[in-house]
């Protein structure tokens, strides 16, 4: 029987009795949602999985993005899972050796939002027994709960752009990151798009603050430079350590997180001879917003009432 035991912190929760494997009953699927929302970050330990079961378990909550950049790599199989390694072969990184090294939302910075990201964890690194490499995340309904309520109101109906370049050029610029300058077509395929700072959550109801300091640029109905300072304001508002909480990996983890409701980063703390292999599927908010995919979520809350 599925169960979930929440971390007791400020996010996390553990689902056990599950083997994501198979496919999931209707009921299953509704407490997995309804957990996620309210957890925003799920682990289901000890998993088996192959890269055709992430790819279906991935897609039951929406389409999945491929490469961030370019066209997808139809060379290998699956190429909706994308690899974060710092393996290499034959000189070159198999898969993206320090994606996500910093704190940001995936997807933010794409029209339709990013909602879930799937990642499996296959080897991670460890140093005198103590795992590398962790995901931290931080909560964004406790960060808008905890904003001053003149700048809730302030900026209740306000939007923010966010541009896929600035979290490009600042692993470049101050993270000695090895990718190369976007070029103009990259650029033309991941144009500045503008989302709401606030979201009322479709699966808690709540209100989150959906900013992050990886992608967004600009408040547009601030003039710059109070934009700027705002913008400041909230990336270290939300950053407080009673927002956060890190995912400490084991092999076979199978994470999953909510992007509307949390920011994340991932740690570099360890070398390059530390060997860390990741699969992930990037899901889009491409389902979540319509009621009738809630309905399992519903249900599975009615039946826990
Ligand atoms: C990500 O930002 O999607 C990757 C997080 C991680 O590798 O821990």
């Amino acid at each position: 029987m599925l169960t979930i035991e929440p971390t007791g912190a400020v996010l996390g929760a553990t689902v056990r009795g599950v083997d994501l494997a198979q496919p999931l009953a209707d009921l299953d699927f509704g407490r997995i949602l309804l957990a996620l929302g309210r957890h925003g970050v799920l682990r289901f330990p000890d998993q088996h999985l192959d890269l055709g079961d992430i790819k279906r378990f991935s897609e039951l909550f929406g389409e999945i993005q491929g490469s961030p950049i370019s066209a997808a790599d139809t060379t290998r199989p699956y190429p909706e899972v994308g690899i974060l390694s710092n393996i290499r072969e034959n000189g070159e990184y198999i898969g993206s050796p320090d994606a996500g090294q910093d704190w940001h939302t995936d997807m933010s910075y794409r029209d339709v939002m990013g909602f879930v990201n799937v990642l499996y964890g296959i080897r991670i690194p460890r140093r005198d027994g103590r795992p590398l490499g962790g995901t931290e995340f931080a909560n964004m309904h406790a960060a808008y709960d905890a904003l001053p309520q003149d700048i809730r109101s302030r900026l209740a109906d306000a939007t923010v752009t966010h541009n896929f370049e600035k979290f490009w050029e600042h692993m470049r610029r101050d993270k000695a990151s090895g990718r190369p300058p976007m070029t103009d077509e990259q650029r033309r395929r991941r144009p500045p798009v503008v989302h709401p700072l606030f979201l009322t959550h479709p699966i808690t109801g709540r209100r989150a603050l959906y900013c992050n300091p990886g992608y967004a640029v600009r408040i547009n109905e601030l003039p710059e430079a109070e934009s700027d300072a705002m913008l400041a304001t909230l990336f270290t508002h939300q950053l407080q350590p009673e927002f956060r909480y890190v995912h400490e990996w084991n092999e076979r983890d199978l994470l999953i997180w909510d992007h509307l409701g949390t920011i994340h980063r991932a740690i570099a703390d360890y070398g390059p001879d530390e060997i860390r292999l990741m699969r992930r599927c990037q899901v889009m908010a491409t389902k979540v917003f319509d009621p009738a995919f809630l309905r399992p979520a519903r249900d599975a809350a009615l039946q826990a009432a």
